[in-house]
């Protein structure tokens, strides 16, 4: 069995290859050449990759593509989408097409607010503590000033904090809950560090107030940190069209495409099995601009899926519905993103994405963002809708079961033109395969 490491983290990245290829991998020098073929030829760049984590061996490719035409707010896009799924930017290009043809995207962003929070525990009187709250609020303010300097000059920073009294769930647990505008960066250091401020203000301005008695005057921070739940950090992206410009393909009439996808959403919206895989479609294009662009998609993801259990049931995050002669089709997510700051200015391929994008302001990101997901959804549902999903799914899953079989770029475009109209399933590719090379 392999022992535990001491000092793993002080080892030169070569120790660590041979290190895990010789302790973990079965061909140490087959693993060693795979690892290092990943690393990039220009050795600055692999330096900056290397130093984004802790112990990177190596670099882990996921695809950039891009998805054009897309028309938001009258001013056509092209977004780059950094994702491994193969149908996603095919089907997202598609979404963007159908639309373009039908005004575009409009998107608009409802709010911007973030929050973080304090986390205390205090065991004295409720009403003494909302007291020396009131009293030293512009202390903690004020102490953070270094911290929130620039922000307030760029017009962000600290909006308000309030002592939130949450004895209710948990014996002596209170809140700072705090709001913040954190303009164009994502604004976590920007939050966890006036938090910590905060935590800290609050603690000593406690050991010699005297609105408190002496046995009250501990308050225990039990831990400072932002929340991803940002549900007035908020993005609205549409589109209408004509009922009878709805049509999808030429097998199905506008208006019963218009009632599927109707029906479709609200199945969605009334069924949780299936609005977290209609969801999780939605969060193909999202995620996939998040990575791109250098934001961080778990914030993302956890944000917007509680964003969509906020009644008290997991739910549609998109809407549908016929007014008049019109079709509407909507998205509402919550979006904490920056365009400064953090991997922004860091990765190469990051300010090549914003640039782009024409290098947008965080609220024209989150619009960008939100457009991304409900194209992604609108891909989805039509193929539900009308031919089923495995038809788009596995014309583009071809070239990865033609590439795992080892087929040459001659075979690869005789079995495209062969499965053009036929069901590329896992085993008829494989039939089909077998059968050209035994051809030849
Ligand atoms: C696959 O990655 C996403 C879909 O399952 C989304 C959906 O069902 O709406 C196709």
């Amino acid at each position: 069995m392999t022992k535990p490491v001491e000092g793993f983290s002080k080892l030169s990245k070569e120790e660590k290859i041979d290190w895990l290829s010789v302790n973990y991998t079965r061909t140490p020098e087959t693993t060693q050449k795979l690892l290092k073929s990943y690393w990039n030829t220009d050795s600055d760049v692999q330096r900056l990759h290397d130093e984004f984590i802790e112990n990177t061996v190596t670099n882990y490719y996921v695809p950039l593509g891009i998805a054009p035409n897309f028309l938001i707010n009258d001013k056509l896009y092209a977004i780059p989408m950094a994702i491994e799924e193969s149908s996603v930017v095919a089907a997202a290009s598609k979404a963007a097409k159908f639309w373009l043809k039908r005004g575009g995207f409009s998107a608009t962003v409802l709010g911007t607010v973030k929050i973080g929070q304090v986390h205390l525990i205090y065991k004295g009187t409720p009403k003494k503590l909302q007291l020396f709250f009131d009293e030293i609020k512009p202390n903690l303010i004020q102490s953070a000033a270094s911290i929130t300097k620039n922000m307030s000059k760029r017009g962000g920073g600290i909006t308000d904090i309030i002592l939130k009294d949450k004895t209710d769930l948990l014996e002596g647990y209170y809140q700072l809950h705090c709001t913040f505008e954190t303009l164009d960066a994502m604004g976590a250091n920007f939050i966890n560090s006036c938090l910590e401020q905060f935590a800290k203000t609050l603690k000593s301005k406690a050991e010699t107030s005297t609105l408190l008695a002496q046995n009250e005057r501990h308050i225990e921070i039990i831990m400072s940190i932002l929340s991803n739940y940002v549900p007035d950090c908020l993005v609205r992206a549409e589109v209408c069209c004509p009922v009878e410009d709805f049509n999808l393909n030429d097998s199905m009439p506008a208006n019963l495409c218009v009632q599927k996808m109707v029906q479709a959403v609200e199945i969605a919206r009334v069924e949780p099995h299936r609005a977290v895989t209609h969801n999780k479609g939605i969060m193909n294009g999202v995620d996939a601009v998040v990575i791109a662009t250098g934001n961080d998609f778990r914030a993302v993801e956890a944000g917007v899926h509680a964003y969509a259990s906020k009644d008290g049931r997991y739910t549609s995050l998109t809407h549908a519905e016929v007014k008049g002669d019109q079709f509407h089709f909507w998205i509402e997510i919550p979006l904490a993103l920056g365009t400064v700051g953090g991997l922004t200015s860091l990765h190469p391929l990051v300010k090549l994405a914003l640039e782009i994008l024409d290098n947008p302001s965080a609220k024209d990101l989150m619009k960008i963002v939100a457009v991304a997901g409900l194209a992604q959804n609108f891909a989805a549902l039509s193929s539900l809708i009308t031919t089923g999903i495995q038809e788009g799914h596995m014309k583009m899953h071809l070239m990865n079961i033609l590439n795992q079989l080892g087929a040459t770029e001659a075979e690869k475009q005789v079995l495209v033109q062969h499965f053009k109209k036929k069901s590329a399933t896992h085993n008829a590719v494989v039939d089909a395969f077998e059968a050209l090379r035994n051809s030849q």
